[in-house]
């Protein structure tokens, strides 16, 4: 959030009723999610194939996770929704909504932000902060966070 900034509820409201905006190519594909693994090491795919903006769900057994790019970094965090267990990586992913405020505190309405990005569950618009997934109006609940690791042109998940 820049400036003074103030979690939207009507971001949260705007996407609540939206299905998951997840295209087949950002879904693994066996091979990728699979193909390789090193000592906990999931091998994710090669850093040219996973543009900024881009992100993808890996398959490991029963549980998925989501790495995204963002500004040339990645983030990783578990699929699984902290509300109910919804598709939490899977929704829209967006500018943060932030409120800025006046020297006299004043509102002068809100903004999306230029820097912070959110992704929203698709199932009731729990939206998590891109660096950190936590929460963005309660910062104790967040998504479990993966370290992602790039060995030359591969990308992997520490599981
Ligand atoms: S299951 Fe994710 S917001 Fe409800």
């Amino acid at each position: 959030m820049d400036a003074t900034a103030v979690p939207s509820n009507a971001a949260s409201n705007r996407v609540s009723q939206q299905k998951p905006t997840i295209s087949a190519s950002e879904r693994c594909s066996k091979a990728c999610s699979q193909g390789r693994s090193i000592l906990g090491e999931q091998y994710v795919c090669k850093s040219f194939e996973f543009k900024d903006g881009e992100r993808r769900i890996i398959r490991i057994g029963d549980d998925e996770i989501g790495v995204f790019r963002h500004e040339g970094e990645f983030f990783a965090y578990s699929n699984y929704c902290v509300h109910q267990g919804g598709p939490a990586c899977e929704g829209l992913i967006i500018a943060r909504v932030e409120e800025r405020l006046r020297p006299d505190k004043t509102s002068m309405g809100l903004f999306f932000s230029e820097k912070d990005m959110s992704f929203a569950c698709p199932w009731h618009g729990y939206e998590y902060d891109m660096r950190t997934g936590q929460h963005i109006a309660d910062r104790r609940v967040r998504l479990r966070k993966y370290q992602v690791l790039q060995k030359g042109e591969d990308v992997y998940v520490v599981v």
